[in-house]
């Protein structure tokens, strides 16, 4: 198949690589013309494990090509997936503007049935939305076209997993047609059983935001539960793995941290809550995980600032972990983003280290890595140097088994704050160092 997607981000560029790989040929478009040269010439614009390689290898196969022109791709090929981002209003809705712009392009170059495929995260009638416009461009031309709505729920970090072996494909869908030209599109990873979940349209759309929504929930719940645990003095791991164990419960999304971020929840969540706003019903669970979110997004800087009795000025705090997450570049939402704000607002200095962050922390503070108040290293043990405390933010997987000893003898004063709960309260402290985590107040 033909296939366009616009958009060449984490989704687009993902569904573009993993649709070539089998066998189609893809055109990805973009409005960066720095990320379109990018690609062309091999390179790719963020970290995502596995994925340089396939689009590497599916340039060269002549199956995959970038470009600027909207025009050439909805010329050229018979589906069009809408990959780009739908980031926050001021008022918390979702910004549809890149969605509006791409369907606007294709209203105006359609000349022939087209499947148009919404794969970005978009509130409940956006997908009719998007018909009214491709309509009104392409009014004169007469044209015949479907319009679906496929939310991508891949992980950053597991992108290629994710998008290669999901777990379900929903596909939102108001046309025989569609529904077949999906399922052929998704053949290749709907083999060892059936994985498509066919639904209406606006199901489909209100499904993507109530999965994201959930897992929000989950992490806010267990984050709220630790500050109790810390006020009782119970430890928040034991609770976990004890409702854990409960298969109505589960063990996933559990982890009690430093909060959520990332591109998606907290964005999400803000939409949908206006959405809720805007139908006259409640959001109320919404607003308190956002609530508790923002709160625990401060808790590291709390401790850090208890600890040295709210005199933080002129300290020196490492920072080991700056994405959100591991595995992943993205720092939109990161929670590190909070920390290190208020550190420099107090005063502090902020030594960091992360494995492939870096390079966006410093695009997105330019001042503070010009003047000192953010520096970085290629090891995370240099950034220990003179440091005054260490905060682990992002779990990746080389600060998992640290030598504490080496981290004691570094630091100016015992502090380790461990923001996601990953290492064992007794080696800490056998190294002479004071453990700071979250919910486990036994344990410090
Ligand atoms: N990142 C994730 O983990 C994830 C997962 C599931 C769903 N989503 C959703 O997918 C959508 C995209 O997210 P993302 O993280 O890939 O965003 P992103 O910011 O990484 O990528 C968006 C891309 O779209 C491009 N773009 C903007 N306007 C355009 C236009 N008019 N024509 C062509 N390209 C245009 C941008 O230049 C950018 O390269 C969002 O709605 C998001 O909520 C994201």
């Amino acid at each position: 198949m033909r296939i366009g997607v616009f958009g060449c981000g984490y989704v687009g560029l993902v569904t573009g690589a993993c649709l070539a790989e089998v066998g189609n040929d893809v055109i990805g478009v973009d409005v960066s013309a720095e990320r379109v040269d990018m690609l062309n010439g091999g390179e790719i614009p963020i970290y995502e494990p596995g994925l340089k390689p396939i689009v590497k290898n599916n340039l060269a196969a002549g199956r995959l090509q970038f470009t600027l022109s909207a025009q050439q791709c909805i010329e050229n090929c018979e589906v069009l997936f809408i990959g780009v981002g739908t980031p926050t209003n001021e008022d918390g809705s979702a910004d549809l503007s890149a969605v509006e712009a791409v369907s606007q392009a294709i209203g105006e170059h359609i000349s022939e049935y087209r499947l148009i495929i919404i794969k970005s995260t978009v509130p409940v009638g956006t997908t009719k939305k998007v018909r009214e416009i491709i309509e009104k461009y392409s009014a004169e031309r007469n044209v015949e076209f479907d319009v679906a709505f496929n939310p991508e729920f891949l992980k950053e970090g597991a992108a290629l997993q994710d998008f290669q072996r999901p777990d379900r494909i929903v596909i939102g869908v108001d046309s025989r047609r569609a529904e077949k030209a999906l399922r052929a599109i998704y053949a290749p990873y709907n083999r060892n059983h059936e994985k498509l979940i066919v639904m209406d349209i606006a199901s489909a759309e209100l499904t993507k935001y109530a999965a994201n929504a959930m897992l929000a929930t989950r992490i806010s719940f267990m984050n709220e539960l630790a500050g109790i645990a810390d006020q009782v003095g119970a430890d928040i791991e034991q609770v976990r793995i004890g409702i854990g164990s409960d298969p109505r419960i589960g063990y996933a999304f559990l982890y009690a941290g430093a909060g959520f971020g990332g591109s998606c929840f907290p964005k999400d969540l803000q939409a949908l809550a206006h959405t809720a706003g805007q139908v006259g019903s409640d959001s109320h669970i919404l607003d308190a995980v956002q609530a508790v979110n923002k709160f625990q997004k401060e808790k590291l800087y709390q401790i850090l600032n208890d600890y040295f009795e709210g005199n933080l000025e002129g300290k020196i705090i490492a920072l080991w972990g700056l994405a959100f997450k591991p595995e992943t570049d993205d720092m939109r939402e990161a929670p590190s983003r909070v920390l290190m704000e208020q550190l420099w607002s107090a005063g502090a200095v902020v030594r960091a280290f992360d494995p492939q962050a870096m390079l966006a922390t410093a695009g997105l503070y330019p001042d503070q890595a010009a003047d000192g108040r953010l520096q970085f290293f290629d090891q995370a043990y240099q950034a220990l140097d003179g440091a005054d405390a260490l905060a682990v933010v992002t779990e990746w997987k080389s600060f998992w088994s640290p030598d504490f000893k080496r981290i004691r003898e570094a630091l100016n004063h015992p502090v380790l704050v461990d923001g996601r709960n990953i290492y064992d309260p007794e080696l800490v402290a056998r190294a002479g160092l004071q453990h700071f985590a979250i919910g486990r107040s036994l344990q410090t």
